[in-house]
């Protein structure tokens, strides 16, 4: 298929912004994510870091991945301890979102504090108040540009309060999911070949077990 010059781009809609970091950045902004702290260490040795490049790789066997700046105070913390607890954070969390993405924030026992939340069975410190912890031992590290990619394998998961509403960011700041109306169309996609309209209301588990 050729490559489409930019007046075909330009026809379809598409305004084309090259590769550059800022593109990228913009374009992800429009992509809501949930938001973890990813957490290393016991008492003084102790580091948190907010993070929403965190992925459930695998089921089985169970892997996560989360994605580090090589910069940050955690990567080398997570390479020297050889595991790592993501806590899934609520609502009702964004404070301790934005302290623990701040660069002036502490790390060791003070970090521990404004977790709250224990030791988990990897003695990773957990977040009180999170609606899960996801607790991994260090699989594999990947070079990712700017970034690592850590690896962990899932060896425990805690749940917390699971009735809350999640921790979303979506263009830089923490909205509040609302429910869709009632009644209203969810939405339909209509396959013009095989001539079927898959409505999207509801979203089942489609994953292989
Ligand atoms: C919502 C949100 C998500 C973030 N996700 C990541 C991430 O996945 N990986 C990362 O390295 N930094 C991420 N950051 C940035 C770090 O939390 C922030 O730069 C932190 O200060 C880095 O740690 P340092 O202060 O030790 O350098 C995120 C920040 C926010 C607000």
């Amino acid at each position: 298929m050729p490559a489409e010059g930019e007046q075909d781009l330009k026809k379809h809609g598409w305004e084309s912004r090259g590769a550059s970091a800022s593109a990228l950045r913009e374009a992800m902004a429009h992509f809501p994510t949930g938001v973890a702290i990813v957490t290393t260490g016991s008492g003084e040795e102790a580091e948190g870091m907010t993070a929403n490049a965190v992925i459930s790789v695998s089921l089985d066997p169970p892997l996560f991945l989360v994605s580090v700046h090589k910069e940050a105070r955690l990567n080398q913390r997570v390479k020297e301890e050889g595991y790592y607890a993501v806590n899934l954070l609520a609502a009702d969390q964004e404070g301790l979102s934005r302290l623990f993405a701040s660069p002036e924030r502490s790390s060791g026992l003070q970090a521990i504090h404004s977790l709250n939340g224990g030791y988990g069975k990897t003695g990773a410190p957990l977040a009180a108040g999170a609606l899960a912890a996801i607790e991994c031992e260090l699989e594999a590290t990947y070079p990712g540009g700017d970034h690592d990619l850590f690896l962990g394998r899932v060896v425990a998961v805690q749940a917390g309060d699971t009735r809350k509403a999640p921790l979303v960011f979506h263009e830089g700041s923490y909205p509040t999911l609302k429910s869709p109306p009632h009644g209203g169309d969810s939405g339909a996609f209509v396959d013009s070949v095989r001539g079927f309209d898959a409505r999207i209301g509801r979203i089942t588990d489609r994953r292989r077990r």
